[in-house]
């Protein structure tokens, strides 16, 4: 395991109370890309900064290949991207502090590499305040890629995106799994996590309502005509040759394909 979390709690209390982690426990293997999903306010963030380092849950372990994400250890063994970094004026002046501080151990060498990595080698010189949110998200990766860390932590990496943008940063998270890096993100959009992930946590309300691999799809749509309309189904992984063959009997297949609201309807499970 290279990331264990244990059961942690977190409650901020200011003028109003906030228990916005309420015993969340994961853990993560080495090289796989696993996504934290949950809708705004989850807890998300909070679980992030936590894993980052940068915040201190009230009660509960985390382990980074046995370090605490709090020591220089267990911080050198991490990349981080913050949610919205165009905004790092939200951050406060310590966590502002502590991510730059986490900044260190690159040689010029490294830093090409890592333009070339991220596709900015021709926008190298301009001002990042120039760049379109996709570059900025992208400078944003080069720079948790700093120091080469086994742990890649990512908040939202792919909101706010163009599908232009998107298609990038995904492709990077790709390629970063092919080169044998773990990566956590989070995300509020499922379609997202689906194409990328090997698993995937739910978290609703400051808990996890479940992990799931998402290598093989539980269910899927059927598509078939019968008697000239088209009728759409959607089947349970174990009963699906067998509606197959029913459906070939009486119809035409028109198209099978794996659920897409699979997700949503994890995240439903939990509102009834
Ligand atoms: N610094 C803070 N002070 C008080 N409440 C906070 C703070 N940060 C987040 N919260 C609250 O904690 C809950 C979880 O927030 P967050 O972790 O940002 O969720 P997510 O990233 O999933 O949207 C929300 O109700 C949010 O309003
Ligand atoms: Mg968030």
């Amino acid at each position: 395991m290279i990331l264990e979390i244990q059961d942690i709690r977190k409650t901020y209390r200011g003028k109003k109370r906030v228990e916005a982690l309420k015993g969340i426990s994961l853990s993560l293997q080495q090289g796989e890309i696993f996504g934290f999903v949950g809708p705004n306010g989850a807890g998300k963030t909070t679980l992030i900064k936590i894993i980052a380092g940068i915040l201190k849950p009230d009660s509960g372990t985390i382990k980074i290949l046995g370090n605490s994400p709090t020591t220089p250890e267990g911080k050198k063994l991490r990349g981080f991207l913050p949610e919205n970094p165009q905004t790092l004026r939200n951050l406060t002046g310590r966590e502002f502090l502590k991510f730059c501080a986490s900044v260190l151990g690159k040689t010029d060498e490294d830093i090409e590499k890592l333009l070339s990595l991220v596709g900015l080698k021709a926008a190298a010189e301009r001002r990042i305040k120039e760049y379109s949110k996709g570059m900025l998200q992208r400078i944003m990766i080069a720079q948790s890629l700093i120091g080469d860390p086994p742990l890649l932590i990512y908040d939202e990496p792919l909101s706010g995106l163009d599908p232009i943008g998107r298609k990038d940063v995904k492709q990077i998270i790709k390629g970063l799994k092919a080169r044998g890096k773990t990566v956590f993100f989070s995300s509020h959009i499922i379609e997202d996590v689906e194409e990328l992930v090997d698993r995937v946590a739910i978290i609703k309300d400051g808990l996890t309502i479940r992990v799931q691999e998402l290598g093989k799809p539980r269910k899927f749509t059927i598509r078939y005509y019968k008697n000239g309309e088209l009728v759409t189904i959607r089947v349970e992984r174990e009963r699906l040759w067998e509606q197959l063959e029913k459906i070939r009997a009486t119809g035409e297949i028109y198209e099978v394909k794996p659920s897409e609201i699979e997700l949503e309807e994890m995240l439903d499970e939990k509102n009834n």
